[in-house]
């Protein structure tokens, strides 16, 4: 459940060694932050070590045939018990805040089971106490050393693959064909996404108690991919507008504005829940320190009749939807800047995948580098926008989810059998970017 996005000093790095890309360390300023990003799911292992539970994402993923490659997430890359036993994430955290700031996320999609089982987990408004539960107890723990929190990572994923398409975890749909899409299912997601948005101000409430001394800061992470139209047609900007809405601005107007953004309450009318005025003075007093954009694609936008738009790819291929389309990201900046007030931002998940393959055939991804650095260079442009700091995902493997170990993102190569993990080109290269002077520019 605890995720670290975590932080690369450049010091760290080896010397400065080539020059062979155009965007350069230098065209960012001093204090920008460049690091790595994954979940404890997707690379810890030690499924029941630690007096830990099963989440349901372990009960799931021991159902045969749901993981494409049959794979489960027992192991993973081992890294609670690689990094060291005892008292994992403390230690994890003692360390690396040595050399590199951690970012904590609360929920990075798994939950325990036992939730799930006892009152339908999101479905319920019991789970803002128990989540409010456990984000005071990391708060106790870490706070000392984390300064950077997140309450949740891409909810509107989890909301949009678990309670509306039932391609995950919960797997809920109960729209009466099963061809559930935006706002025509039944009142499920809805309620689901009710009681989450709410338990981040809850446990942002909590974080107000340690935030003086600690002096850290709570925000929240949403999936953000950039729309634009299929057809240059006023219905194809329209479904663009409604896009936007239904996917970021579902998630991140309550926490700012303290209610559904109106855009999405025009198609939904009275299926989208109303805030009480107390849960509205909530939301509203406490802050969203930051936004958390995951940036990896843009998605064509078409409007269809009976749905509220499609989303369509077109373009290179990184993985089977994931468009290379790296003024994408100029777009959604610009967005959730102008939308939210210049809220603080950071891209806190960019990153190109591969099909999975021999080691020989991984260590050159000269494919990945012409991503990260085309990415990198937009970013260094729209920081103008005020982004604060840019994580690549992943630093080593991910069990990434449904597709098991069939997709690779990362800098690293992870063998399956030893766990022996070997740095690509674009470990190496990030690492020469990351050396650079910073104020060649
Ligand atoms: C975003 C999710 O946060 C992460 O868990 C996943 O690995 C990447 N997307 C890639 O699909």
């Amino acid at each position: 459940v605890l995720l670290l996005r975590v932080l690369l000093i450049h010091s760290l790095f080896l010397p400065f060694t080539s020059s062979r890309t155009t965007i350069q360390r230098g065209q960012f300023p001093p204090s920008f932050l460049f690091g790595t990003a994954t979940s404890s799911f997707q690379i810890e292992g030690a499924y029941l070590q630690g007096n830990k539970s099963p989440s349901n994402w372990d009960v799931f993923s021991h159902i045969p045939r749901k993981i494409e490659d049959g794979s489960n997430v027992d192991v993973t890359d081992d890294h609670y018990n690689l990094f060291m036993v005892l008292d994992f994430l403390n230690t994890l955290i003692k360390h690396s805040s040595r050399s590199i700031k951690p970012f904590v996320t609360l929920n990075h999609f798994d939950i325990p089971q036992v939730l799930e089982d006892q009152y339908g987990s999101w479905l319920s408004s019991e789970i803002e106490l128990d989540f409010g539960y456990f984000a005071q107890v990391r708060f106790e723990a870490f706070g000392d050393r984390v300064t950077y929190w997140t309450t949740f990572n891409e909810p509107n994923m989890y909301i949009y693959k678990g309670y509306i398409l039932r391609t995950t975890l919960p797997s809920r749909c109960s729209y009466p064909l099963g061809n559930c899409s935006y706002g025509d299912s039944t009142l499920e997601p809805h309620i689901a996404t009710h009681n989450l948005v709410l338990s981040h101000p809850g446990a942002a409430e909590i974080y107000q108690k340690f935030q003086e001394k600690q002096e850290g800061v709570i925000g929240i992470v949403i999936a953000a991919p950039w729309f634009v139209p299929y057809d240059d047609t006023p219905a194809d900007r329209l479904a663009v507008e409604r896009s936007l809405a239904f996917y970021f601005a579902w998630f991140a107007d309550p926490s700012v504005y303290g209610d559904y953004p109106p855009e999405m309450r025009q198609v939904v009318g009275s299926r989208l829940p109303a805030f009480s005025a107390e849960e509205r003075t909530k939301l509203l007093e406490v802050k969203l320190d930051f936004i958390g954009v995951n940036h990896y694609t843009t998605l064509y936008v078409k409007d269809v009749l009976l749905l509220h738009f499609a989303l369509l790819s077109r373009g290179g291929m990184a993985m089977s939807n994931f468009s290379v389309i790296p003024r994408g990201m100029e777009g959604i900046v610009t967005y959730v800047k102008e939308r939210y007030n210049n809220t603080p931002m950071f891209i806190t998940e960019n990153g190109y995948a591969q099909p999975t393959g021999p080691i020989d055939n991984s260590l050159n991804d000269t494919e990945r580098i012409e991503y990260h650095e085309s990415y990198l260079a937009v970013s260094s442009e729209v920081m103008r926008c005020g982004g604060e700091g840019i994580f690549h995902l992943v630093s080593a493997r991910n069990f990434e989810w449904l597709h098991g170990y069939l997709i690779r993102f990362g800098l690293h190569y992870v063998d399956f059998r030893t766990l022996q993990s070997t740095p690509k080109w674009s470990a190496t290269r990030y690492k020469e970017f990351l050396s650079e002077d910073k104020q060649n520019s």
